[in-house]
């Protein structure tokens, strides 16, 4: 049986989706629309919010990390640790060394280290607090099997160049919210055959939206 059912993992991911949900429920009760806040209200919001991926889409995480054998991943875009705690069950059962993930505000970087706590799983992970531009600049593996980008657009393809070399033929790099603005130049350089992938395209289906993601794998 794979470890993500295990009684303590899978009761933590499902309070914390259950805690995600009530968060959302809250937020929905606040103003409407969101474009109505002040930007610090926004900023204030964005502390709080989990924006975590779904649990289908963290099935595929986990699915793809235990097929490429991951033993070394990086996160960017932590939040509360839903992605990380697949990716990291992943690494577990590979017998891996650990995933380092990234996040920006301290307060949520302190409840998810509760969280990778209660799934039994912090001794693997590595948290980074600040801008991982600055985070991710040192002090990698020197082999990194798995990227998964989940922090701010903008920046996925400055994260991937900082990562990229420690890439090895077969390592995945997973970029998620592939339908926002401004995601055109990071996908058409992982689609370049002249950049070293082949990747594609790919939605999870739920019961909400479906998510968009793009796989790319190192050749
Ligand atoms: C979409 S959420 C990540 C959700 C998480 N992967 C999950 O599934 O639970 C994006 C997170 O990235 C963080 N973030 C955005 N830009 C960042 C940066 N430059 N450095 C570190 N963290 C950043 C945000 O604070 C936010 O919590």
């Amino acid at each position: 049986m794979s470890l993500l059912r295990s009684e303590r993992i899978h009761s933590t991911l499902l309070a914390l989706y259950e805690d995600a949900y009530q968060r959302t429920q809250e937020t929905k009760k606040l103003k409407t629309p969101r474009s109505g806040l002040t930007p610090e209200e926004q900023f204030e919001l964005k502390k709080k919010a989990y924006m975590a991926i779904s649990y289908e889409c963290g099935e595929l995480l986990y699915g793809l990390a235990r097929s490429n054998d991951s033993k070394n991943i990086v996160e960017f875009g932590m939040s509360f640790g839903l992605s990380t705690l697949f990716l990291a069950t992943a690494l577990k059962e590979n017998q891996g060394h650990k995933i380092i993930t990234t996040e920006y505000f301290q307060e949520k970087a302190d409840q998810a280290l509760q969280n990778f706590e209660r799934a039994g799983l912090s001794e693997i992970i590595e948290c980074r607090v600040g801008d991982a531009l600055e985070t991710l600049s040192t002090n990698l593996p020197e082999q990194v099997d798995f990227l998964f980008l989940d922090g701010a657009k903008s920046l996925y393809g400055d994260i991937l160049k900082m990562v990229e070399p420690r890439l090895r033929k077969g390592s995945l790099v997973v970029s998620d919210n592939t339908n926002h603005k401004g995601m055109e130049e990071h996908l058409a350089y992982l689609r370049d055959p002249a950049n070293g992938y082949t990747s594609t395209a790919i939605n999870t289906l739920t019961e909400r939206a479906p998510g968009h993601h793009e796989i790319s794998i190192k050749l």
